[in-house]
């Protein structure tokens, strides 16, 4: 059965744009394939969170992957440093990668002129983990949002580099997979680029947020003065609700929103009505589960324990062949 590996940073909540761009595929994929999904608690570590806060997360996350429908019994689910191979893999992985294409990735870029004063060499390698996590199980199909798919480009060359060097195919290619035909982005609330939990208040809509929370956030959102030319272009702020209505409505919806818009005749106050009570709509479900779980402590700790000892299996397997290639052997 072909092998999917995808992962989410434990810096939080998780939101709309982590759900549409990735969870749902999991829970799509762990039928028909070999799944492992994890919680990159190593990868927050860039951040340098407070223990507490950590550990915090990585419950959040967790609860809010089980509340999204991913079965413990059908997907391999575990928290990152649960699995010290990956680590391994990543040290032998950082030998034969190198200072200027880690330095051109645009993440690395971005996170540079974000934060200048916290450009430490975690966040530079982040690429080559990334990497570690997917191919220490082999995987070829890697679901992620449009972010990530420079991130997956730089995972195939990390594997085709140990390919290479050692003169043998172990690892096979991992690619982005998304079930429609494009890689998703979902956009914010703010009238900019993509939902984001470190992209300012209001940017995001969470899983875990109330009714109350949603609607204020979405009748917030940024709008402009309204269409006065029929059929004219959307500025960004607007298409930006629409591309958001797109996976929360119903079709019928998003058409006749687009007629109002289309005709001038658009009332944003309506729109932003009827999208904030489809986006309650569209979590309503994942939002009930997530207050059961997060008090069922001793079955969050059965699946982090019962998935731990899965992908350990796995990872150990393959750091085993990995030492043997690279010529730590035993005498
Ligand atoms: P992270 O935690 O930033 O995001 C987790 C997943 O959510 C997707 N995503 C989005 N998709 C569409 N629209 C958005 N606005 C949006 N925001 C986030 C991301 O594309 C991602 O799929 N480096 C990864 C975590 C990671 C990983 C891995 C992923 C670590 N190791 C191995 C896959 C395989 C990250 O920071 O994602």
């Amino acid at each position: 059965m072909e092998i999917v590996v995808s992962g989410i940073r434990s810096t939080g909540n998780l939101h709309l744009g982590n759900y549409y761009g990735a969870i749902q595929n999991f829970v799509k994929m762990q039928d028909n394939y070999n799944c492992f999904f994890f919680i990159a608690d190593l990868h927050s570590l860039t951040t340098h969170p407070t223990p507490e806060n950590l550990h915090g997360n990585v419950k959040q996350v967790l609860v809010e992957y089980l509340a999204a429908g991913i079965d413990p019994e059908r997907a391999t689910i575990y928290i990152q440093s649960d699995v010290p191979e990956v680590t391994e893999l990543y040290l032998y992985l950082n030998m034969n990668a190198y200072m200027g294409e880690l330095e051109r990735s645009t993440s690395f870029k971005d996170k540079v002129r974000d934060n200048p004063e916290n450009v430490n060499a975690g966040l530079l390698t982040y690429p080559v983990l990334m990497a570690a996590d997917i191919i220490i199980h082999k995987a070829t199909k890697v679901p992620v949002g449009k972010d990530q798919e420079q991130h997956l480009e730089m995972s195939r060359n990390f594997a085709n580099r140990f390919n290479r060097l050692y003169n043998n195919q172990y690892f096979p290619e991992p690619y982005a997979f998304n079930f429609s035909d494009n890689l998703v982005k979902i956009p914010g609330l703010d009238g900019k680029g993509k939902m984001g939990k470190s992209e300012g208040e209001g940017n995001a809509v969470f899983l875990s947020d109330s009714p109350e929370v949603i609607r204020k956030k979405v009748m917030r959102a940024v709008t402009d003065g309204g269409p006065n030319i029929e059929n004219q272009e959307k500025p960004i702020e607007i298409q930006n609700l629409f591309d958001i209505m797109k996976v929360v409505s119903s079709t019928d919806t998003l058409i006749h929103f687009e007629n109002l818009y289309n005709s001038c005749q658009i009332r944003y106050g309506d729109l932003k009505k009827q999208l904030a009570e489809d986006i309650i709509g569209a979590t309503s479900d994942i939002r009930e589960r997530i207050k059961d779980i997060a008090d069922d402590a001793a079955y969050l700790r059965k699946v982090a324990n019962l998935g731990a000892e899965k992908a350990r299996e796995s990872a150990g397997k393959t750091i085993r062949e990995v030492r043997e290639i690279i010529g730590f052997r035993s005498f």
